[in-house]
């Protein structure tokens, strides 16, 4: 255990969002952020409709030390007062990633610093407890354009899969569809928007995986039915007008919000039977943005007895304090890795279950 006050470095390059932040650790394992740089890719994959690894990969390496420095000098900072360089090492895009590791390595192999990395998963799952102190055990949702999954986090190293998408992440789901209506990316936002003024009831979407037992979703079947619902539309009328773009999302967003509020009322149960001492449900990724799909978990949340609880939203998408903040906590455990660190593309938190067959990560943001 460290008893002494220290310094992490985080860097995360697993997807289109290059970070990199700095985090002050007391010697009570409390965490501050000191700083937190995001420089995000939305602008370089907009002509393309989704994330294009290759053109990410170069990005990031092009950007990665200008987002050390920036997060070491923001603090009043220097190189050496980091103690601890912690980097995403998976799962992610393979060649995102190892701007990271390849970044993080040399920092620790000139500084003489440890070098320790984190998996991105974890990163996200641990966050409450970096910003709300939440106690071990909680359920943990995390909703992101490249992961779904229903997570018991029992302790820093500790996590238990309750159930996830069989298919696509819903984030990936609303990217898609904001695609198939001709809005524009990332899908989420627009679709959310457009959904306020829509109708839910004027299309009936599928509730793909209601009928099966257990907390896993799919979500690329509901695709599929509003690709017809457009097309059919479309080979009707000549093309869509506004209402029918709003009517199509709002029947979406509540087919998924249907799926995940069922879907979590089961994992919830499920995490009480194994986790009686748990009380908070903690949702992460960019799909946490939604306020509907909050609204609806935090009904769920309450029927429960559970607190509801989400990370303010630089944190609940991806950046690098969250990266730091596991790597600090793996330090204090005294896990640090070396040199042979490598980059994994495929990295679940949960070794002892069987691989999801899609697993959320089949879009563009895996
Ligand atoms: O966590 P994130 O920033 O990146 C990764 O996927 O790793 O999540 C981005 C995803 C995108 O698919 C985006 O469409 C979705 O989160 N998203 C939303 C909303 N805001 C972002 N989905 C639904 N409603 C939103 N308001
Ligand atoms: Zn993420």
């Amino acid at each position: 255990m460290i008893d002494k006050e220290f310094h992490v470095l985080g860097l995360e390059s697993s997807c289109d969002d290059t970070a990199a932040a700095v985090l002050r650790f007391e010697t009570s394992g409390r965490a501050h952020i000191l700083s937190s740089v995001v420089m995000g890719q939305n602008a370089l994959h907009a002509a393309y409709g989704g994330v294009v690894p290759e053109i990410a990969a170069r990005a990031h390496s092009e950007r990665i030390d200008l987002c050390v420095e920036q997060a070491v000098k923001l603090p009043g900072l220097q190189l050496k007062d980091v103690d601890v360089i912690a980097a995403t090492s998976g799962p992610g895009l393979i060649g995102g990633v190892l701007s990271a590791v390849m970044c993080a390595k040399g920092l620790a192999k000139g500084l003489g610093k440890p070098l320790i990395g984190v998996n991105h998963l974890a990163g996200h799952a641990l966050t409450p407890r970096l910003t709300d102190d939440i106690a071990f055990p909680y359920l943990m949702l995390l909703v992101s354009g490249g992961h779904c999954q229903f997570l018991a986090v029992k302790g820093p190293n500790d996590f238990s899969r309750i159930g996830g998408t069989i298919d696509d992440a819903p984030g990936e789901a609303f990217d898609t569809v904001a695609r198939l209506l001709g809005l524009p990316q990332p899908g989420g936002p627009s679709v959310e928007q457009w959904a306020k003024t829509g109708d839910p009831n004027r299309f009936k979407f599928p509730r793909p995986l209601l009928d099966r037992s257990g907390c896993d979703m799919s979500f690329s079947g509901l695709k599929t039915a509003l690709l017809r619902t457009r097309d059919a539309l479309v080979d009707a009328q000549g093309g869509l007008y506004d209402i029918d773009i709003a009517d199509i999302c709002s029947g979406f967003q509540t087919a998924v919000g249907d799926v995940m509020a069922e879907k979590l009322s089961r994992a919830i149960k499920e995490f009480l039977a194994v986790s009686p001492m748990g009380q908070t449900v903690a949702i992460a990724g960019g799909v946490a943005a939604n306020d509907y799909l909050r609204g609806r978990l935090a009904a769920i949340c309450s029927n429960h007895h559970m607190s509801f609880t989400a990370p303010p939203l630089a944190l609940c998408t991806d950046n690098a304090a969250m990266i730091a903040y596991a790597g600090g906590t793996l330090y204090q455990l005294g896990q640090v890795d070396d040199q042979r660190l490598s980059a994994r593309p495929r990295w679940p938190l949960d070794v002892a279950q069987p691989a999801l067959l899609g697993g959320g990560k089949k879009g563009a943001k895996a």
